[in-house]
């Protein structure tokens, strides 16, 4: 279904690339409009997108001629989808900072629909600890998305991260993204710890973020579907369109899955790091220290395993996926709970990496499934959801491994 995409170029030498970029968009039969910032111009001439976009290239913020026509407010209203490509250095710098100081900036603070940065620099400047921490600003940004760089040759003679994605590439992500390939699918994800209470203040927990769980339900929600996320106690906004249950411990999220699976669900992923044991007793009220008294000695009883039962269902069993966060040995860790949960797949990865895995905004997993595993080194979370709904996609046609 064609869209109406702002193309935004920014610049880099890239920036030719991104005339094919148009020509490849129009093919799919979106309508595109280009918007150059000042860089762009001493590597492509407005002409050039004018004569492939069919339309006159905005170039600066409140010329009256233009503004006259379709106003950078229009502008930022017309749009199904922002994509700036290339992105240099520099401009996710201001949008990282929600700077408006030109046409491009200013249509990107003013919209409400996705935006898309197809980031293009020097290796060296890609690599740049404040390009790094704006890249992690912009990726945890819910209207944000970044495709690519990837790595290669590049211009200026280096080898390394910071190449533009192919037009082609670009091209299927747009694609992707119109086409809402996991429109009318239903999924159910578990996100973040639970607690465990020991009394109406104390509880035994984990220090999940969620951001896995949050990361996934946003992708697949993007991409049309319909998301049911199970939220433990958790500080991570709701992603749009997602129907979010609130609960605290495992008893309850065991609860809402049933729930939530019964009501028919073509994928279950558990991201949550449930709590293995919780007390047996729950004090009424909070436990106080007795002078010379024995340390307290608490009592523990196992929790279900959400995952394992939705796994063992006989009917209304959703494609299954689970996570393994391991310490040591994480390959053969992760296929003994693939074949003892009798999963479809499961998403392992080591938490002991500094930087990576719990808590934090990257991941580097390995996933397996019953003949076959696939390696997704170090990216950010979100990236990885997008990468990983692909890989989960291609699995969805396959019978349930027969384990
Ligand atoms: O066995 P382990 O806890 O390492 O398994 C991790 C996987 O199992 C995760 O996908 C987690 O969400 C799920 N799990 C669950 N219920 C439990 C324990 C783990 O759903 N009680």
């Amino acid at each position: 279904m064609g869209k109406r995409i702002l193309l935004g170029v920014t610049g880099g030498i890239a920036a030719y690339k991104s005339a094919e970029l148009v020509r490849e968009l129009r093919r799919q039969g979106h309508e595109v409009q280009v918007v150059m910032t000042n860089g762009a111009h001493a590597f492509v001439q407005p002409l050039t997108f004018q004569a492939l976009s069919g339309h006159p290239v905005r170039e600066s913020l409140l010329e009256p001629e233009a503004e006259a026509g379709m106003g950078h407010i229009e502008l930022a209203k017309w749009a199904d989808l922002v994509l700036v490509a290339p992105a240099s250095a520099d401009v996710m710098a201001k949008l990282a900072g929600g700077l408006a100081d030109d046409l491009l900036t200013t249509v990107c603070l003013a919209t409400q629909v996705p935006i898309a940065l197809a980031p293009a620099m020097n290796q060296a400047m890609w690599r740049n600890a404040r390009t790094q921490r704006n890249r992690s600003l912009l990726a945890a940004d819910p209207q944000l998305r970044l495709w690519g760089p990837q790595a290669g040759d590049q211009a200026c003679g280096d080898t390394g991260p910071g190449r533009m994605l192919e037009p082609a590439v670009l091209a299927q992500e747009v694609a992707a993204m119109a086409d809402q390939p996991l429109a009318g699918r239903r999924l159910v994800i578990t996100a973040g710890p639970t607690r465990e209470a020991l009394d109406p203040v104390r509880y035994i927990s984990n220090h999940s973020s969620g951001r896995m769980g949050f990361a996934l339900a946003q992708a697949a929600s993007e991409q049309g579907a319909e998301v049911t996320l199970v939220a433990g106690p958790v500080e991570q906004p709701t992603p749009g369109g997602v129907a979010r249950i609130d609960v605290t411990s495992a008893l309850e999220m065991k609860e809402a899955v049933d729930q939530a699976v019964s009501a028919g669900a073509d994928w279950f992923i558990a991201t949550a790091a449930v709590a293995d044991y919780r007390p047996i007793t729950v004090a009424d009220q909070k436990m106080k220290k007795e002078p010379d008294a024995d340390a307290p000695v608490v009592e523990l009883e196992e929790n279900p395993d959400i995952l394992a039962s939705v796994a063992a269902r006989t009917e209304q069993r959703p494609l299954t996926i689970g996570f393994a966060a391991e310490t040591r040995d994480v390959a053969d860790y992760a296929r003994d709970k693939l074949s003892r949960k009798g999963l479809d797949l499961i998403v392992a990865n080591d938490v002991t990496t500094p930087g990576l895995g719990f808590n934090s905004d990257s991941n580097a997993v390995e996933v397996f499934w019953a003949d076959g595993s696939e390696r997704f080194e170090a990216r950010p979370k979100r990236e990885l959801a997008r990468d990983l709904i692909r890989l989960f996609q291609a699995h969805q046609s396959n019978p349930p491994s027969q384990l």
